[in-house]
């Protein structure tokens, strides 16, 4: 049996964009595993707020110092990016009801495709239970504040998006 905490556990998502939800994860995701890689989804199907280059910038500024944590962007199947990062396990966060059927079928695809991975699911802090990046840019779009949810550096940037926003359509 590996021990864990020299173990490699992937944290995929799209994080488009990261918000301070995720950030619990990775953090106690690290405190369990010695190395954590933060997958940035690159193909998937659903239009980003960000780009990946900045999906990937944003979380690699609010982890740099983590030690154990590293951000890689990924496209294809996520059961393949972690074999090939040496990662036997996938951390994925649940928060109550809401995720839990889509998840879990993800889980079982994926294990379907790999048999030798496990998912491992973290239950989200309550603090975080209600945040999502989609939530965080319909208020951050509106003109609503989202600070103390998303690291200070991606509030910075969805401010700077939205005042854009605004200018375009005077
Ligand atoms: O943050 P999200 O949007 O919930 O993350 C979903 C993600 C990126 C983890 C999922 O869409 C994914 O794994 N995409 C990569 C392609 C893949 O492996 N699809 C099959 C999943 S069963």
């Amino acid at each position: 049996m590996a021990r864990l905490d020299r173990a490699t556990a992937l944290y995929p998502g799209s994080f488009d964009p990261v918000h301070n939800g995720h950030m619990d994860i990775i953090l106690r995701a690290r405190r369990v595993f010695g190395r954590v890689v933060v997958g940035v989804a690159t193909n998937i199907e659903k239009r980003t707020m960000f780009s990946a280059e900045e999906r990937v910038s944003m979380l690699r500024g609010a982890t740099a110092g983590y030690r154990g944590v590293e951000v890689q962007a990924f496209d294809g199947l996520t059961v393949d990016f972690a074999r090939r990062i040496g990662a036997r396990v996938i951390v994925k966060g649940l928060r109550a009801m809401m995720d839990f059927e889509f998840e879990l079928k993800m889980a079982a695809m994926n294990k379907r495709l790999e048999p030798d991975i496990e998912t491992v699911f973290m239950m989200t802090s309550p603090e975080y239970a209600y945040l999502s990046s989609t939530l965080i840019r319909e208020v951050s779009q509106f003109g609503g504040s989202v600070a103390g949810l998303v690291p200070p550096a991606v509030e910075r940037r969805l401010r700077q998006v939205a005042r854009s926003a605004r200018k375009v359509s005077r």
